[in-house]
Formats: structure tokens, sequence, C-alpha cells
């Protein structure tokens, strides 16, 4: 009975939270794009991007374990409840499709990079990602380069170290490569 009456108080406060979750995700727009998709070649699109990604994302620029002087102030007052409902509402966006489609060359090599490196295996067969595991496909190249450099050089925060050790057997060249092709993927 105890137990019962618990949850139920929980539950209750749960669902106070959640009604309370009101970030318009239009201030998000300002720099992400009309619902989260970007035209701005340093900023990454949110649209599409698996929910659990977005979270746990925000919740590390929160907790000051990813830092960026644009993104950083922003995330810093989001309470639990906001950033659950901002994650279900940018992966509910559609994907707007990419400006520009690599050439056919970049197409197979990169995807060529992609299979031999193993992206395919942890960000999906279409690199669609999937749980805490970021969307590539269709993101902006710029950033996605300079993430890869990130992750190479150890400053991209990383939770469980899988992406900066897959990043260390890149060269430049690869990185180029991988980021034309990711960012030209529907
Ligand atoms: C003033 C500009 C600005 C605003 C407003 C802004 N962001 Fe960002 N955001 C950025 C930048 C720049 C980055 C990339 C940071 C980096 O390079 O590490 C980023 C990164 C992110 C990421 C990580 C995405 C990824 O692919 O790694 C998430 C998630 C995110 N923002 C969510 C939001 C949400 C939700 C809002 C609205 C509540 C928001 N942002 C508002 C500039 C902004
Ligand atoms: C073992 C699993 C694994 C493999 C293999 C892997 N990744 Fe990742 N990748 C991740 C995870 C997990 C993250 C999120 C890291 C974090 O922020 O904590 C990530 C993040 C990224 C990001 C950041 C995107 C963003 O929006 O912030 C890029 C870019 C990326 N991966 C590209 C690649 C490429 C290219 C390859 C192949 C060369 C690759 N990954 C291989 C697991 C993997």
């Amino acid at each position: 009975m105890r137990s019962k009456a618990a949850l139920a108080a929980v539950l209750g406060v749960l669902a106070l939270a959640a009604a309370h979750a009101e970030v318009d995700p239009q201030t998000c727009f300002a720099c992400h794009g009309p619902n989260g998709n970007s035209a701005n070649p340093a900023v990454p699109t949110l649209a599409g991007q698996p929910g659990q990604f977005i979270t746990t994302q925000l919740i590390m620029f929160r907790e000051k374990r990813r830092t960026d002087p644009l993104m950083s102030p922003i995330a810093a007052p989001l309470t639990n409840a906001e950033i659950s409902a901002l994650g279900k509402f940018f992966a509910g966006q559609q994907h707007a499709a990419p400006a520009k489609k690599p050439a056919d060359q970049v197409l197979a090599a990169g995807r060529k990079l992609a299979e031999d490196y193993n992206c395919v295996v942890c960000h999906g067969p279409a690199l669609k990602g999937q749980q805490h595991i970021p969307r590539l496909a269709g993101q902006q190249a710029e950033y996605l380069r300079t993430q890869l450099h990130g992750f190479k050089a150890g400053t991209r925060f990383d939770m469980d170290g899988n992406m900066t050790s897959a990043a260390q057997r890149l060269n430049p060249a690869d990185i180029d490569v991988l980021a034309e092709y990711l960012s030209g993927l529907e």
C-alpha cells in the first residue's frame, strides 16, 4: 500500500513537471534553423535526431561536460522535463533533404570508409543514428568535420570513449571525404 502511494506521488510530480515543460522551440530555431533544419555550417541540424541523443547532449551541456560559448548558456537553465520535451519535439521534425548531392566518386569513397571504419555499425546502416548515437545523414559538412577533428584530438566530449577511439584511425583526407559524403545523405 505504502509503496503504491509513493509511486502515485512520484508519478504526480512527473506529470506536473511535464505539464510545465514549456520552452518554446522557436528559441532554438534562431541558431538551429526552422524546425531544427540548420542552414548555418557551424550549427548542427537537430531535426530527425534520435530523441535520446538530443536529451543526453543537452544534459552534457547543462552539466558542463560539453561546452560551447553559444550553446552552453542556452542549456544551463533547462530542467529535465524541458529537456525531455525538446528531445521529443526535434526528433519528430521532418529532416530537410540536403541542398546538394555529392559526386558519385565521393559517394563511393565515403560509403567505403563508413563501412571499413564501422561507422555504420553504431550509427546505423543508413547513418540515421539510434538511441544515444547521432544521426549523421544530412548533417552540416563543416560541423561534421569540426567534430571529427575534435574527437581525434580529444577536445570534443565523449560519454563512453567509443567515438574518440573510432576517430583515431581517420586521417584529414578521410575526414574531408566522410564529411562531404555524410552531409549529402537523405
Ligand atoms: C545562440 C545559438 C544557439 C541557440 C539559440 C541554440 N543552440 Fe544548440 N547549439 C548551438 C551551437 C553553435 C552548437 C554546436 C556546439 C559545438 O560545436 O559543440 C549547438 C549544439 C546543440 C546540440 C548538440 C547537437 C549535436 O549534433 O551534437 C543540441 C542537442 C542543441 N544544440 C540543442 C538546442 C536546443 C534544444 C535549443 C533551444 C532550447 C538550442 N540548441 C538553442 C547554438 C545554439
Ligand atoms: C562504437 C560505436 C561508434 C563507432 C564505430 C562510430 N561512432 Fe560516431 N559516435 C558514437 C557515439 C556514441 C557518439 C556520441 C558521442 C557523445 O557525444 O558522447 C558519436 C558521435 C559522432 C559524431 C558527432 C555528431 C554530432 O552531431 O555531434 C560524429 C560526426 C560521428 N560520430 C562520426 C562517426 C564516423 C564518421 C564514424 C566512422 C569513422 C563513427 N562515428 C564511428 C559511436 C560510434
